[in-house]
């Protein structure tokens, strides 16, 4: 179908269309620009992405294997990564490419953009977008600090876009198969939830390949450093830059994120209200001025959809030992463990009967007293109470083309096509992943307890934090 707006777009050369739209635009800053042109049902998608690094062309590519979708344009502030853009995927038409992501904004061939650059630029540039009157994919943690939050979402209500955030990995079978369990009572009440993620490799620290080309000509590093402050052309800042506070947001901000907003989606919880970090900058004493090993807890308060819970995170880029990296839902029934892309049910009900002997008080009683004990509890207890259910395991296989990153940016578009804004990961569920995270790094940096209002995502004044101690205890701890 030749819609309207193919029809608009393509009898506009691409300087008179810029020309057009960013009449509508205010320098520097654009109003909100209501529903510059509606994606019919029928109509291709147009994307561009906004920062082509390592995530970007996956998200790209993902995004691709979408179908009626086109990448249309590119942003990026390495001109090698403009250059290798053109060839992955400009092969067979001309694809846009600039330094300055405005440009892409005032394009109204564009109807949706992917956020993936740098964690410091995530705000700037969504608001910017959601404002020129795009959709918007943006990239994990949606933000990079707290306070950064409710104008990413004020920005989303007002411009009536859709709005993806992009923990992929709540959009895989698994996911969905642990929230049908966890929804069904299979594990019974969540009572703890832990997860490692450990690593012991240059690359999986973070520091990724700098091009030998790379210089303040081939890069822009003045708007790479956007809000942050001014410091001197660095290629390790660049090309590294979760390792520094002033653009990554820490283990944290990059890995806990994950977690949490898988725990959230499983169990509707809309998060913690006490978080604490603790930890270390261990092995990788390379510049970075973020922990290699962090813990965090969190507290999450009962609510209607499920009881008090604890989750321990925690991350040791610095695991010379066995790594074995899990994830585990505990309940008070059993537990879901995650394993790749698929998962393991343990079932495990306890008996009515509590049981005594072995271990226990009942050999330190008399034998007058351990007879009148026996005589009560087999009144109490008739045998049918007093053997658990055998432990059952349900093992969960992932369909083998299963592809939690397409299928996540297949609910972005449903939802661009629809004029939805309900998609898996909005920027509420986003800011309410982001913040408690934002917050692990706070607690670890400022060293305090950060409480945090989950229902209305906003800070409450903060606890002093246990003094790290160095100390041997002075004894040592009694089984009890
Ligand atoms: N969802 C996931 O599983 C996942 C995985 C990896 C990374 N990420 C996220 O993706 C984002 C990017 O990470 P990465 O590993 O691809 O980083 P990267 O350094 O490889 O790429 C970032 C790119 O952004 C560009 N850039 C920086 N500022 C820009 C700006 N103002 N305008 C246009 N381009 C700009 C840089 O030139 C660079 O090429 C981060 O937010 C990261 O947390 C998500």
């Amino acid at each position: 179908m030749q819609s309207n707006r193919r029809f608009f777009i393509k009898s506009l050369s691409a300087a008179s269309a810029l020309a057009a739209t960013q009449s509508l635009a205010k320098p520097l800053g654009f109003n909100y620009i209501p529903n510059l042109m509606k994606v019919s049902p029928n109509d291709k998608i147009r994307i561009a992405t906004i920062g082509m690094g390592i995530q970007g062309n996956y998200d790209t590519r993902a995004a691709l294997r979408n179908p009626d979708v086109e990448l249309v344009a590119v942003a990026d502030l390495y001109d090698g990564r403009l250059e290798h853009a053109k060839t992955a995927f400009g092969q067979d038409k001309a694809l846009f490419t600039t330094r300055d992501y405005r440009e892409i904004l005032v394009r109204p061939d564009v109807d949706a953009v992917l956020v993936v650059t740098p964690d410091h630029w995530h705000d700037h540039i969504t608001i910017a977008a959601l404002k020129a009157g795009k959709n918007v994919y943006c990239e994990k943690p949606m933000v990079q600090h707290i306070n950064e939050g409710k104008a990413v979402i004020d920005a989303w209500k007002k411009s009536g876009k859709t709005m993806q955030v992009g923990s992929q990995r709540i959009s895989s079978a698994a996911f969905q198969e642990a929230k049908r369990m966890v929804q069904a009572g299979e594990i019974g009440q969540i009572n703890y939830i832990e997860s490692n993620n450990d690593r012991f490799n240059a690359i999986g620290a973070w520091n990724y390949s700098i091009p030998p080309d790379a210089s303040p000509t081939t890069l822009d590093w003045d708007r790479f450093l956007g809000d942050a402050p001014k410091r001197p052309f660095d290629a390790k800042r660049f090309f590294r830059w979760r390792n520094y506070r002033d653009y990554g947001t820490g283990v944290a901000g990059d890995l806990f994120v994950h977690l949490i907003t898988g725990v959230h989606y499983v169990t509707n919880s809309l998060g913690p209200n006490r978080i604490f970090s603790s930890g270390n900058l261990a092995y990788w004493k390379d510049g970075r001025d973020v922990p290699d090993v962090m813990t965090s807890i969190m507290d999450y308060p009962k609510t209607d959809q499920h009881e008090a819970f604890q989750m321990v995170l925690r991350v040791n880029f610095a695991n010379a030992g066995k790594i074995n990296d899990v994830t585990r839902i505990i309940g008070n029934e059993g537990q879901i463990e995650f394993s790749e892309n698929n998962l393991i049910l343990t079932k495990k009900k306890l008996p009515i009967a509590p049981g005594y002997g072995n271990y226990d008080s009942f050999f330190t009683f008399t034998e007058p007293v351990q007879q009148e004990f026996v005589r009560q509890y087999d009144a109490k207890y008739p045998p049918e109470t007093r053997t658990a259910e055998p432990v059952k395991e349900v093992r969960f296989e992932a369909p083998k083309d299963d592809d939690a990153h397409a299928k996540h940016f297949g609910d972005f578009f449903k939802n661009v096509r629809a004029g939805s804004q309900g998609t898996i990961e909005d920027p509420v569920f986003g800011f309410r992943a982001a913040a408690p995270v934002l917050a692990c790094n706070e607690s670890y940096f400022e060293h305090k307890v950060v409480n945090w209002d989950p229902v209305t995502m906003t800070k409450k004044p903060s606890t002093e934090a246990p003094a790290k101690s160095t100390k041997k205890p002075a004894t040592t701890a009694r089984r009890t």
